[in-house]
Parts: structure tokens; sequence; C-alpha cells
């Protein structure tokens, strides 16, 4: 088991550098390509199929097929998914899982359970105390609601706090989990926190919330982890889980980095400012020619464009319009200045929606923690093999 080469990248739960090359990582993990056969089965049930899905953007899996088979049979499945806190608000990158998982769930009707480990960055030594992420727990579980999910099919809880009812299931999977395969999934080295050691056993957990197979809609990153589980679920009589996974979104400065709230200028943050906000855009790196006059004459690399790539993952819907812009990109009629402004103009208006969501999903946190219809019985939930 290997999560991180040394080819120019790595890729790790908590850190992804350089140039990723997906069709190795596919290889080196064992995850599977989704084929036009899945995809079509995943459209037939669904009624339709998600740009994300439709353009590859998830573009691997593990037992997606046996998830929907699953589900045509009448047994079900349930979604899991997940962000850790850190010392900077979300990001656009991070809200790809969350649209899969929301709109997942509006299709199938299913349970979702929303892990918040606000010890996860602590004890991987990305901040310095546990009171460094407490002012983003609650901003995250709020960007998190704005998404559109459902309040009595949606249970989210922080670690810290509902840790009393996944404690007993914790330790049974970590029971089954030696250093040896720990190292090897993770590369856990000597300096290493037992605390982050420990840590797998808990973001497993929630695949065993019900008695029915879990489906992780994820970036590729988080897969070590649900490796894991696969190896550990048939030894506690539970399903294996099923992976849906994404590639990263790119920063704006280029395909080499992955959009990270710790490079600010490479990200635009879900409470950003909106003329903050054009402005990161406005000053992006692009796939253009170095003069306009060059620009014309041989066209542009949308290829490697961030700016197009924006287009493709959150910011055009339709594939007609889509296909357009990347003729007239590379035909030099599309200039990146024209093309920087009506993206930035769609990044403010998607910002300004949510932001408004944003506020009224205050009034809508209980629901979703402690007394909506799922989370109510989730605080009597226990673990029994
Ligand atoms: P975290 O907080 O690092 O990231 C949250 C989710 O966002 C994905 N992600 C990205 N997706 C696309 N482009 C990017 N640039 C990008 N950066 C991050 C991550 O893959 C993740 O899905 N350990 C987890 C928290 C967690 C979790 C889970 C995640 C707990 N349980 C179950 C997935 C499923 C973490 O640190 O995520």
């Amino acid at each position: 088991m290997v999560v991180a080469f040394g080819l120019g990248y790595s890729v790790t739960p908590w850190e992804v550098r350089g140039h990723v090359d997906y069709d190795r990582l596919v290889e080196e993990f064992g995850v599977q390509r989704i084929g036009g056969e899945l995809l079509e089965k995943l459209e037939t049930l669904a009624g339709d199929l998600h740009p994300l899905l439709r353009r590859g953007f998830f573009f691997a899996h593990r037992d997606l097929d046996l998830v929907l088979r699953e589900y045509e049979e009448g047994r079900g499945f349930f979604l899991y998914t997940g962000r850790a806190p850190s010392k900077s608000p979300m990001h656009l990158g991070h809200v790809i899982p969350f649209v899969m998982t929301r709109w997942l769930q509006e299709k199938f009707g299913v349970n979702a359970y929303i892990m918040i480990p606000d010890e996860e960055k602590f004890l991987a030594k990305k901040v310095d105390s546990l009171d460094e992420v407490e002012p983003y727990i609650h901003q995250d579980i709020l960007n998190i609601i704005a998404l559109g999910f459902n309040p009595d099919r949606t249970f989210i809880f922080r670690d810290t706090e509902y840790v009393g009812r996944m404690y007993r299931a914790a330790v049974e999977v970590a029971r089954h989990i030696n250093l040896s395969i720990a190292k090897a999934t993770f590369g856990f080295a000597g300096e290493t926190s037992i605390g982050l050691v420990f840590y797998p056993a808990l973001q497993i957990v929630p695949t065993l919330f019900e008695d029915k197979r879990p489906l992780i809609p994820c970036a590729i990153d988080q897969d070590p982890y649900f490796r894991l589980q696969r190896d550990v679920a048939p030894k506690l009589g539970r399903r294996k889980t099923a992976e849906l996974l994404s590639k990263f979104v790119w920063g704006l400065t280029g395909p080499e980095s992955k959009m990270s709230a710790s490079e600010p200028e490479t990200a635009i943050l879900l409470n950003e400012d909106l003329d903050s906000a054009a402005r990161k855009i406005m000053n992006a790196f692009t796939g253009g020619r170095a003069t306009a006059k060059e620009q014309r004459k041989l066209g542009g690399v949308p290829e490697i464009c961030p700016i197009y790539h924006w287009y493709t993952i959150l910011f055009e819907e339709d594939d007609g319009k889509l296909r357009d812009r990347y003729q007239a990109c590379k035909a030099g009629e599309l200039l990146c200045g024209e093309c920087k402004i009506e993206l930035a103009e769609r990044v403010k208006a998607f910002l300004r929606k949510h932001q408004e969501r944003v506020k009224r999903a205050e009034g809508l946190v209980r629901k979703f923690m402690y007394d909506g219809k799922l989370a109510t019985r989730m605080w009597n939930w226990e673990f029994r093999r």
C-alpha cells in the first residue's frame, strides 16, 4: 500500500503536492476508473447525471456497482463524508464532495452522515492548538448546511462531542489494525503522534452507522482510510465501504497546484469578500499566451488553465456552452481577460447566494446536529456486532 511517490508529487490525507498523475494513482491505490456502463446505470437510476460525473471529475470508485445493485434490489445504501476544520475557512475545492453527496442524497433519498473531526488537524500537527480550530468549526458546519442537505436525513457531528457514542466501535475497529499496516497505509513515522495513529479508527466508525453499504464521496486523498475499512469491516460482520473519488480542484496558480487554504492566493474561500474573490481571479494564472496578438494567432491552452478548469467543475453547467468556450479559446477568439471577467461574475454570484444561505443555516444547526429525525436517532446509536 502506497500513499506517496517520489516522482514529483505525493498524495496523503494530510498533504497533496505536485502535479498528480491520476493514472498512476489509480494503479497504486487499486481503485477502479468509472466507466461508461457504470455511468449509464447511475444515470438511469438517478434520472440524470451530475456534471462532475459527466465530465469525469469524479473519476474513480470502489464498489459503486455494488451500491447500485443493492439499491436496485431494495437493500439501499447510505452516504458518509466529512470535513476536518483547520485554521482557515473552507474553500471552493472543499465544496466538491459535499455537492456530490447532496446530489446523491436528493436522487436516492438516502441518509447522509457528515463527520467534523475537530481533532484531526491538531493531531496531524497542522494547527498548534485545539482552540485554533474552534472558530472555524461552526463556520464549516454552516457552510455544509448551506449546500442544501435534507435536515431530517442528515446527521452532522463533531468528534470531540460525539466521541462517546463512537468510542466502542472505534475500539473494535482499532483492534483489527496493527501498527505495520497503519505505517504502510499512511506513512506514519517515529515522530507521528499516537493520537494520529488511532484517529483512522474513528474516521472509519461512521461506515458502521447502518447495516447497509456506505458510499463515500471524497477526493482521492481520503482513500487510505477507507482501504483500511475494507480490511476491517468483514471482520466486524459489516459491509465494505464503497467510494466515489474525485480529482483535486486546482489552485488559481496553475495545474501544478491544489487549491489550498494555507496558500491564500490559490484559493477562493467560501466567506471571501466578493471583490477579493474577483481580484484573485483577475490575477490568476491562465493558459493564455504572452500577448493578445499571439493569443489571436496561436489560440490559448485551456488544458492547463485554472480559469477553464473552474468553468468545468462548478461554473458552467451547459456542456454545449463549455465546448464553445473551449473552442473559442483554442481558436484565439476568446481572450483571457474576457474569460476571467465572466468567471469572476459567476463566482461572485455563487458566493453571494452561498453567503446568504449561510446566514439562514444558523437556524438549522440544531436540527442537523441534535434534534432532527436522523440526529435524534443517532444520539441513541450504539455499536452492536
Ligand atoms: P479535509 O477537511 O481535508 O477535506 C474535506 C473534503 O474535501 C476534499 N478536498 C478536496 N476536494 C477537491 N479539491 C480539493 N482541492 C480538495 N481539498 C480537499 C477532501 O478529500 C475531503 O473529502 N479526514 C478528512 C475529514 C473526514 C472525511 C470523512 C472526508 C472525516 N471523515 C469521510 C471524507 C470522508 C479531512 O481532513 O478532510
